[in-house]
């Protein structure tokens, strides 16, 4: 097991290759009351969970994005209501990405703040959602509009739930781990060079150590700036194209699909710039493509793309603005471009 420590409004630390019973049993001990968040999809996986002396509350929400909802919120305010949670108690979230966004933004909001421990089930989860403090839901305005900034106290990352993970959702927590590569972790695209989805996935060593080598780059980067300021903005490399092309498909691709596809689009835009050599830019594509992940969008969606992508929240105003990498592991904003180049990068990922 790895420990990595991150140092946010507290600090505390995400245990990597750990078996999370195991570790869940101590961090439960002493708390009158636990409520473990888990979708009803993954309910039966989680199986059973018992503490001498502790009331396990479980508390069952919608799968997926449906699960961040408001409705859902209050609902879980109203459990948490119920069984008499006080400030000592604790929030368990077990799932992926969308358990514990809303799991940890109930509590968050939970008399101002209770303790929660995330326990991600999805690659994406263990690599991006679970860690650097960010919870929430969507609103009928959009997706993650609201939200708080509150950290779990412990993540605890066991990797045999990826054991029974599609491969579709394997893939796309994987294009987060490449976009960790390219900003800043050069051995992450050699340890995943010439590398099939199914290289990968049979891999539990190689897999751990990729989750290690993300989470390790998330958590600098969130300890040095928690609240999204540039630092934190690197993070989002390949998502101003990526959150178009997600939004634009109405969410039929998965996040990492869509940054998949953000990912050769910035890489084409700043080979264009003049920033990115040819060779970069077909590093982007066979890594991603190898994985099985789509690096192509319709020609024909780049009128309807464009309201989506002045929506991106890193535009400022009206200035459309990219973070680029003119090499490996090293990032730039790139602004100010004209319409004709930005079209130009897309005819490269148009099919
Ligand atoms: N807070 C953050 O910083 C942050 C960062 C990135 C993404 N997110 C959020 O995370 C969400 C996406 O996360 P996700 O990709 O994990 O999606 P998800 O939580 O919707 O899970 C995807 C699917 O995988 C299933 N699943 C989960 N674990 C499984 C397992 N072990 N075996 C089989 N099936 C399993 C789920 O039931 C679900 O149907 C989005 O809502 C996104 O906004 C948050």
């Amino acid at each position: 097991m790895r420990k990595v420590e991150v140092k946010a409004e507290h600090a505390y630390e995400i245990l990597i290759g750990c078996k999370w019973q195991q570790e869940l049993a101590p961090l439960m001990k002493d708390r009158s009351r636990v409520a473990i968040v888990v979708s009803s999809a993954m309910r039966s996986r989680v199986g059973e969970i018992e503490a001498e002396g502790t009331e396990v509350h479980f508390f069952q929400i919608p799968d997926g994005e449906s699960g961040k909802d408001a409705t859902v919120l209050e609902s879980l305010w109203g459990q948490l209501g119920r069984a008499g949670f006080t400030r000592s108690d604790l929030v368990v979230a077990i799932g992926g990405g969308a358990t514990t966004d809303i799991a940890g933004f109930a509590a968050a909001t939970w008399l101002r703040g209770i303790d929660w421990i995330a326990i991600p089930t999805t690659l994406a989860g263990m690599v991006d959602a679970s860690v650097g403090g960010k919870t929430g839901m969507n609103s009928a305005f959009g997706k993650n509009l609201v939200g708080a900034f509150h950290s779990p106290i412990a993540v605890l990352v066991d990797s045999k739930w990826l054991e029974t993970l599609s491969d579709r959702d394997f893939a796309a927590g994987l294009a987060e781990v490449v976009k960790c590569g390219f900003i800043s972790d050069r051995e992450i695209l050699t340890l995943l060079s010439g590398k099939s989805l199914s290289e990968v996935r049979s891999s539990k060593r190689l897999t751990e150590e990729l989750i290690l080598r993300s989470v390790n780059i998330k958590a600098d980067i969130v300890g040095v700036d928690f609240k999204e300021g540039f630092a934190r903005e690197v993070l989002n490399y390949g998502h101003t194209m990526g959150h178009a092309i997600e939004l634009h498909s109405k969410y039929q691709l998965r996040h990492g699909e869509a940054v998949s596809i953000g990912l050769v689009y910035i890489a084409e835009l700043a080979h264009l710039k003049g920033i990115l050599s040819e060779e970069l830019v077909g590093l982007h594509r066979s890594l991603l493509s190898r994985l099985g992940l789509p690096i192509t969008y319709p020609a024909a969606a780049w009128e309807d793309l464009q309201p989506f992508l002045s929506l991106d929240k890193k535009a400022r105003g009206k200035a459309l603005r990219f973070v680029a990498i003119s090499k490996i592991g090293t990032t730039l904003r790139l602004e100010g471009l004209a319409q004709s180049e930005l079209l130009k990068a897309y005819e490269r990922v148009s099919s």
